[in-house]
């Protein structure tokens, strides 16, 4: 019987997450800095989600949740450093939060952690620094300044709706109360500038408009401001969809490059509908992998196409065009290693989920820079785009349910990305397997393929 070898086992350690290098005694602090309402918490989210999903270890430690442990939801005038007891809660939350993290680096294996906060004046951004040099943590602070008035008043108003602080408040009082916050803080602002030209840091002005970068010092950090540099914080939404059913969907093969089915074409010709529906006026622009089935999918959408290479469905080697059973008695080691860690194991001759995640980098950070896409794709690949977005986890995320005939909406807000699913109502087979089976067409029995996504919508825990 043919054995596993280990290079279809590739497992990455704290060094390298299979595209690159780091220190291994590497730990960095990324240092929010900015007005409210300018973006901090989402970019913060977004940082930590990206690195998970490079399997690199990050945490946000958001001082505002620290202070609403005492605080839960404040005025304005909490906030106002004339209010000698506001300023007392408000440091001893920071304390807490950098205590904490200081205590999750000594801890654990963790690489990256974020502090989300306003961290307005020089002298709160010194003493973080001062904390953190001596703790060996290198600093690296990211600024979002932004006068860009409509994208204030956008996320004004999704605070005053989604913040836990006005949680149960009249919408347009809370955001009486968030301007008057605002305010409080302008009046102690200071910006980073030449006096912290000792710091590392990334200075992003009007939503990326303009990047100013200051001793940026390894391959992290230096990725760090790479995805800053293409992160765009409007709110804009991003369509899902795998091809429509296929005909060795139906005969239960992976891989390949089949026609759709009859029902598949069905899909096809509803999606459009579908997507109006979901997106109204908006031109989107459709991207496909190279495949036949996810381009037959999308011909009747009124957009502009792109294919992607890089969007082909995980390449399963010498088990392309195969059946589940077919695998299990062929290669009955393989197929009980990739059971055993699904995320890792790479088909001989092909392809594993931590493979399909790192040539996708460069869709994720195309997709950052970009406004209105549709990306019909395949299931493995849906996975991995669908984990990025909703920060699921490596061990969960190759056995997620994605149904076919199904069209999912995702919008990334401050306090998590928010999901909708639209079904064509067009019945298809499952290609859905659980655990330790060889069927082909199963369905996942209530709870099972579905996972608790780190947010939808709602504030983190
Ligand atoms: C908060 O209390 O909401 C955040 C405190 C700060 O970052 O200034």
């Amino acid at each position: 019987m043919r054995k596993v070898s280990e290079g279809q086992m590739m497992r990455p350690n704290r060094k390298t997450n299979g595209s690159g290098v780091q220190a291994p005694e590497t730990r960095i602090c990324v240092v929010m800095v900015g007005l409210p309402a300018r973006g901090k918490s989402l970019i913060a989210q977004k940082v930590v989600r990206y690195l998970r999903w490079l399997s690199v270890d990050a945490k946000t430690f958001n001082v505002g949740q620290y202070r609403r442990t005492t605080t839960p939801n404040p005025s304005a005038e909490f906030f106002d450093t004339s209010n000698a007891e506001g300023e007392r809660m408000r440091k001893a939350a920071a304390e807490a939060a950098v205590t904490d993290m200081i205590r999750w680096f000594d801890n654990g294996e963790g690489l990256v952690a974020i502090l989300d906060a306003t961290n307005s004046t020089k002298a709160r951004r010194r003493w973080i620094q001062d904390r953190c040099v001596a703790a060996n943590i290198q600093t690296m602070f990211v600024e979002s300044k932004c006068d860009d008035e409509e994208l204030v008043m956008s996320n004004i108003k999704e605070v005053k709706t989604t913040s836990p602080d006005y949680v149960g408040q009249d919408p347009e009082v809370a955001a009486q109360d968030f301007l008057k916050r605002i305010r409080n803080y302008e009046k102690v602002y200071e910006t980073l500038d030449e006096d912290e030209a000792d710091l590392t840091y990334c200075k992003l002005i009007d939503v990326g408009h303009q990047v100013i970068i200051n001793k940026i010092q390894d391959y992290l950090q230096s990725r760090v401001v790479y995805y800053l540099m293409n992160l765009h914080i409007k709110p804009r939404s991003i369509w899902l969809s795998r091809h429509g059913e296929s005909e060795y969907n139906l005969s239960g093969k992976i891989g390949g490059d089949a026609n759709i089915s009859e029902r598949g074409q069905m899909y096809a010709k509803k999606l459009p509908e579908m997507v109006r529906q979901s997106a109204g006026d908006l031109q989107l622009t459709v991207w496909t992998s190279t495949l036949k089935r996810t381009i037959q999918t999308s011909r009747y959408l009124p957009f502009e196409k792109l294919s992607w290479k890089a969007l082909d469905e995980l390449d399963s080697g010498v088990c392309d065009s195969l059946t589940y059973a077919e695998i299990a008695e062929r290669f009955p080691e393989d197929f009980k290693a990739r059971d055993d860690d699904k995320y890792n194991y790479r088909y001989l001759g092909g392809e594993s989920y931590r493979d399909v995640v790192i040539r996708l980098e460069p869709i994720i950070m195309e997709l950052e820079r970009s406004e209105n896409i549709l990306i019909v794709t395949h299931q493995a690949v849906l996975r991995c785009i669908y984990a990025y977005f909703m920060g699921v986890d490596q061990a969960k995320s190759p056995w997620m349910e994605v149904p076919l005939h199904t069209l999912i909406k995702l919008s990334p807000r401050a306090y998590g990305t928010q999901e909708e699913r639209y079904s064509a109502k067009i019945p298809a087979v499952s290609t859905w397997r659980g655990k330790g089976s060889k069927a082909q067409h199963e369905t996942p029995a209530p709870g099972e393929g579905t996972v608790d996504v780190e947010a939808n919508g709602k504030p983190p825990k």
